[in-house]
């Protein structure tokens, strides 16, 4: 599959937009200012497993998270703004997720992984 492209110009703060890529549903975030503050104020040791908010977002982009969109259990799709850390929530079986997609509780068993992605500008990014 070829890489896609996205402008993210029309994505709100607090928005979460779905897209395609290679069949994989992905999910990217606007994260608010507070959404990036719980993000970080976690001690990474207490995780699952343990990543730093800095090492899944883009230096100097930290509003934009982009994860692939299916719960690491058994792959329905979580559903976002959701769940105890307001990140997303897996109404199949209960995993939770953060607003760094990090798992927090459930039988999720690791993160929402990260796909391969830059930015081209400011307002653009290309997946794949
Ligand atoms: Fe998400 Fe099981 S598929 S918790």
């Amino acid at each position: 599959g070829a890489p896609v492209e996205v402008d993210l110009t029309p994505i709100a703060e607090g928005q979460i937009v779905k897209i395609f890529w290679r069949g994989n549903l992905i999910f990217i975030r606007h994260r608010s200012a507070q959404e990036i503050k719980a993000a970080q104020d976690v001690n990474v040791a207490s995780l699952r497993d343990p990543q730093a908010d800095s090492e899944r977002v883009k230096n100097g982009k930290d509003q934009w998270l982009v994860v692939y969109g299916n719960c690491t259990h058994l792959g329905c799709v979580p559903l976002g703004n959701a769940g105890e850390y307001n990140g997303w929530f897996c109404p199949c079986h209960g995993s939770v997720f953060d607003t760094s997609g990090r798992v927090r509780g459930g039988p999720a068993p690791i993160n929402l992984p990260i796909p391969p992605y830059s930015f081209v500008s400011d307002t653009k990014l290309i997946i794949g």
